[in-house]
């Protein structure tokens, strides 16, 4: 064997070692439950409701202290509850009563100084408040993160941690 040859086969039987290390260490991952389930939010919305939904999600400035997908406006900074998986936690009917309320304070007590505080969306036609209800119930989280969401949603109601925390 050339020398130049022996190189080569070094370097293919290192390669060898690095793949099949790698291909073990992703099957490892793969098997460690808890970690890699992906992310456990979705909206069961159709495309038409998901349209007019996120249109008065923006239209009404939900995101200047609400995060939803990961994203909220940086210039506020209130703590008020995500909005992902909200409709695990909270149906349509329910939803709809409280962006209907006078005062939301009666129905969701509230922590925060008046400026911070959901608004009353009473003044909205009934249309728009359904839609809204609608899409907001459409925003879904996956059972194996239920608890974690209502924990999360707890903590930034009251400012104290969660009872059920394990
Ligand atoms: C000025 C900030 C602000 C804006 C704007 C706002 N919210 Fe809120 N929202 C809050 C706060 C804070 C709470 C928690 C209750 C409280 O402190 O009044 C809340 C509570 C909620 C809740 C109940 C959450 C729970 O876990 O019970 C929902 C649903 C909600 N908001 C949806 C919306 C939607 C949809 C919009 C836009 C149409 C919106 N909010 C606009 C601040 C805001």
């Amino acid at each position: 064997m050339r020398k130049g040859e022996k190189g080569i086969l070094a370097v293919i039987a290192v390669l060898s070692v690095v793949l099949a290390g790698t291909k073990i260490w992703q099957d490892g991952n793969a098997k460690n439950d808890g970690e890699d389930r992906g992310i456990p939010f979705y909206s069961t919305a159709d495309s038409r409701l998901k349209a007019a939904g996120s249109d008065l999600y923006h239209r009404l400035k939900c995101r200047e202290c609400h995060a939803l997908w990961g994203s909220r406006d940086m210039t506020a900074n209130v703590p008020a509850p995500a909005l992902d998986g909200i409709g695990s936690l909270k149906d349509e009917k329910w939803l709809y009563e409280y962006f209907s309320a006078q005062d939301p304070q009666a129905v969701v007590p509230s922590r925060l100084k008046k400026a911070y505080r959901m608004p009353s969306y009473a003044h909205l036609s009934e249309q728009e408040r359904q839609t809204l209800a609608a899409y907001v119930a459409s925003l879904k989280v996956q059972d194996w993160y239920l608890e974690e969401t209502r924990k999360a949603e707890y903590e930034k109601l009251t400012g104290k941690p969660y009872p059920g925390s394990r």
